[in-house]
């Protein structure tokens, strides 16, 4: 078992990816450069081709493949993606660009423990395309958030957020850009807080401990 330098066991952290896996990546080279202590236990993917299983590959991180074609129900989808989580021991789940709906199977045994980053100020433009929606709405400022994930999609307690300012000349494309950096940052940030064990929730307030 890997402790951190006072003898504390690492947390295990499982992250569910669909695409390229910038997100995993800032994970991974966190951990790296030891800013977070805990290790990343098995990347899953609902999507075979995924850029972020490659990521995680050349980081020598173990990857599992959970795809609608392998479990078109689903509820066994998402208790297969339970079963493999328990299987890796994971303390808890990180959504880092997964596109999928998850369901109460996948959400009860890790109550409290799954976090989404979500490329918004939320509750602004929940759901696909937030950098899109943001632009189109007209604002000139926006952001992004992590939450603890609930059923209800993108409505979950806020943890962190970070603003991003929208400029006249940007399409969706470049405020993505500089959301993604914000993104990452605040990621590495939320995960090292639930490595440390610091963030409670209330309700649907989260407080940080320790500050
Ligand atoms: C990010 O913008 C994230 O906020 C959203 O999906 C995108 C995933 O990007 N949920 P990546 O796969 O981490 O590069």
């Amino acid at each position: 078992m890997l402790t951190n330098s006072v003898g504390i066991p690492m947390k295990r952290i499982g992250v569910l990816i669909s695409g390229r896996g910038t997100n995993l990546q800032a994970l991974i080279d966190a951990q790296k450069r030891g800013e977070i202590s805990g290790e990343i236990a098995v990347v899953i993917s609902n999507k075979s081709k995924a850029y972020g299983l490659e990521r995680a590959r050349s980081a020598n991180i173990k990857t599992e493949i959970v795809t609608k074609k392998t479990h078109p129900i689903r509820e066994e989808h998402d208790k297969r993606v339970v079963e493999l989580l328990k299987q890796y021991n994971v303390d808890f789940v990180v959504l880092a660009g997964y596109m999928r709906l998850i369901t109460e199977h996948l959400i009860n045994p890790f109550q409290n423990r799954i976090i989404n980053i979500h490329p918004s100020l939320l509750p602004s433009f929940p759901g696909i395309d937030a950098q899109k929606q943001a632009l189109e709405y007209g604002v000139k400022i926006t952001g992004c958030t992590t939450h603890i994930v609930t059923l209800d999609m993108d409505a979950g307690p806020i943890i962190l957020q970070e603003y991003v300012p929208v400029f006249d000349t940007d399409t969706r494309d470049t405020l993505a850009e500089r959301i993604l950096e914000k993104e990452h940052e605040i990621l590495v940030e939320t995960v090292q807080l639930l490595c440390e064990d610091r963030i409670r929730v209330t309700g649907r307030i989260t407080k940080i401990t320790g500050e």
